[in-house]
């Protein structure tokens, strides 16, 4: 059988994780979320307080990081840091290392090779436009900022965190603007992507659609 390829794009805290997460479970087929890889990089170059302008120190980095995920669960060399990726500090900076052209090459590149002759549903920014043009299925999903801040504050609540919904609507104010306006491979919807806005939707709801949408082949 061929294989199917799903691409969703779309903001921060739009809600493409969770629905993709949950596709990928109904349709039994591999999540790739393409933001972690950008959030587990930036968590070692935050740790090893390299300066991201220093093309040289990047490079050599990069050449001896290893990204890759076991059983839907993120790998910095060798470690899992499902949980490290999440923290607040790596939100705030992953935007400016996503936007260096080397970062974006060596996790595309990544990216590629585990889609390759298999059935994916991938997430992130640039999937439908730039990672996997030719998916069978593109959506781009959205949300306004105050319903995602929103997302974003009950989700870090629960977990614990001291946080305050105004900084972080802004922090995603902030990282929409430079994920949108960056030259390589930006935020963009498609031509051809099935926009869906989730605002007034819950999970299951978009979930049942898309997967309608997959299951009669079409729009
Ligand atoms: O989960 P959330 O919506 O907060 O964002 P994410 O999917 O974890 O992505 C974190 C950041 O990685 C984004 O804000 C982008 O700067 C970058 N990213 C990207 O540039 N390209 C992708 N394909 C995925 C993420």
């Amino acid at each position: 059988m061929k294989n199917l390829t799903i691409a969703v794009d779309g903001p921060a805290g739009s809600g493409k994780s969770t629905i993709s997460k949950k596709i990928a479970r109904e349709l039994d087929i591999i999540y790739i979320d393409t933001g972690a890889m950008y959030r587990a990089l930036t968590l070692k170059l935050l740790k090893n307080n390299i300066n991201i302008h220093d093309k040289k120190e990047l490079y050599k980095i990069l050449q001896s990081t290893s990204i890759d995920f076991r059983n839907n669960h993120i790998f910095l060399d060798g470690k899992n840091v499902d949980e490290e990726i999440r923290d607040n500090q790596i939100s705030t900076n992953v935007s400016d290392v996503a936007k260096i052209k080397e970062v974006r090459e060596k996790l595309v590149e990544i990216q590629r090779d585990i889609a390759r002759n298999k059935s994916v549903i991938m997430d992130g920014r640039d999937i439908g436009s730039f990672v996997l043009p030719n998916a069978n299925y593109k959506f781009y999903i959205t949300a306004s900022i105050e319903e995602r801040g929103y997302r974003r504050y009950k989700e870090l609540k629960g977990k614990g965190y001291n946080v305050n919904l105004d900084a972080i609507i802004e922090e995603i104010r902030e990282r929409d603007r430079i994920d949108s306006t960056r030259e390589f491979s930006p935020l963009v919807k498609c031509a051809d992507a099935i926009e869906i806005d989730t605002t007034d939707k819950t999970i299951e709801e978009v979930v049942v659609h898309i997967l309608e949408i997959v299951n009669r082949g079409g729009k």
